[in-house]
């Protein structure tokens, strides 16, 4: 990744900060934190299969575009599902990571009670980071006001979760 596309692979590096940081706040255990660790070292690794046409577009993608970005959870989960040292729970992160509480999500439109802890704050630690970043088409938000955008989006993340997440998000 870190060849292929160097945002994406500073992106991962930044998820995975977050993270880690979310979930000694949440109080997981060791094994849960490497967990949730390496799911967020790898959970946009299918990018690595999207042409850099589109992942570096300045601007909005088209609806074709965008149905080629949305294929890259699958593709990350295809990748890595044929390790052995990649346990269930890592291929859960990567592959429904931008999966909602609402069901609005995608790959597979699941619901809150098919979402685990560990792809909650996955989707919670990506999202913030993805905002805090500077884009070709946008400049980096300032922590606070990612976290708000995180608290608006009402009936797709956990708001308890956000609480915590709170002192991850304006503290660091
Ligand atoms: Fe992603
Ligand atoms: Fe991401």
């Amino acid at each position: 990744m870190r060849r292929y596309h160097q945002g994406t692979f500073q992106h991962c590096l930044l998820v995975t900060g977050v993270a880690v940081g979310f979930g000694l706040e949440f109080g997981f255990a060791g094994p849960d934190v490497k967990r949730l660790g390496m799911a967020a070292t790898l959970h946009d690794i299918g990018k690595a299969r999207i042409p850099l046409s589109i992942l570096d577009k300045p601007g909005r993608l088209d609806p074709d575009e965008d149905a080629i970005m949305r294929r890259h959870p699958v593709i990350g989960y295809e990748l890595l599902k044929a390790i052995p040292d990649i346990s269930p729970e890592i291929l859960d992160g990567v592959r429904h990571h931008h999966e909602y509480l609402d069901g609005s999500g995608y790959p597979d439109a699941l619901t809150a009670p098919q979402i685990s802890d560990l792809v909650r704050l996955l989707t919670i630690s990506d999202i913030f980071a993805a905002l805090i970043e500077s884009r070709p088409y946008r400049p980096a938000m300032p922590r606070p006001d990612a976290y708000k955008i995180l608290c608006g989006m009402d009936g797709k993340l956990e708001g308890s979760l956000l609480n915590a997440f709170r002192n991850v998000a304006l503290v660091a």
